[in-house]
């Protein structure tokens, strides 16, 4: 996978070439997100099919505030170019860990970006004692269901999702 290691602040230095179009080699890093990543992000989260980003605050003061209560658990991935061409964001309330906002963007997909975007946020939220992590998922995402059971997750048949708007 092309991981060799971390810097002083925790974020991946090394690197994964991965094939883009043309078959042109592309290095792919990871580093942690930061609020300054939010109009990169959300361009990419906007042309995503999957996102369903109404259903939550998702505008940069939101975004940012799970980025601040979680900064070292939330993370893209980016190209030669600085482009953002993944994100994966970890939050924790303390007691369970969720994955928000996993997203490669389609030019970079099946070279296991998403694979190292929620290995870095299992690692984070392990070393902080968290036991289990959650992702929500809409029925209609098939390759996203796809892609969760090929890591080992499993969905959950006993309770449904519930939510209230303040
Ligand atoms: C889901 C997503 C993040 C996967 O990113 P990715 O970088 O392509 O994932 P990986 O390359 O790490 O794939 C890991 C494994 O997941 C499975 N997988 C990934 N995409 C898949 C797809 N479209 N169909 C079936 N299986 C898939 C494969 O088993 C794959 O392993 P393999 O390449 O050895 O076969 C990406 O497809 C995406 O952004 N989808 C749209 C947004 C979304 O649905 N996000 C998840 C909602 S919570």
């Amino acid at each position: 996978m092309g991981l060799q290691g971390s810097n002083k602040t925790g974020d991946e230095v090394a690197s994964k070439s991965v094939a883009q179009e043309k078959d042109k080699p592309q290095t792919v890093n990871i580093r942690r997100m930061v609020p300054e990543d939010y109009d990169a992000s959300y361009a990419l989260w906007s042309r995503t099919p999957g996102m369903h980003l109404h259903s939550l605050n998702n505008t940069y003061g939101g975004i940012s505030e799970v980025i601040l209560h979680n900064p070292d658990s939330s993370f893209v991935a980016f190209d030669e170019s600085g482009g953002i061409v993944g994100t994966a964001i970890g939050a924790t309330d303390g007691r369970k860990g969720y994955i928000y906002h996993l997203a490669v963007d389609e030019h970079f997909r099946g070279h296991g970006i998403g694979t190292r975007l929620v290995a870095r946020i299992r690692d984070v939220l392990q070393a902080k004692g968290i036991e289990k992590i959650g992702v929500f998922i809409v029925n209609d995402n098939i390759q996203g269901q796809q892609f969760w059971g090929a890591q080992g997750w499993n969905p959950r048949s006993d309770v449904t999702y519930w939510d209230i708007d303040l």
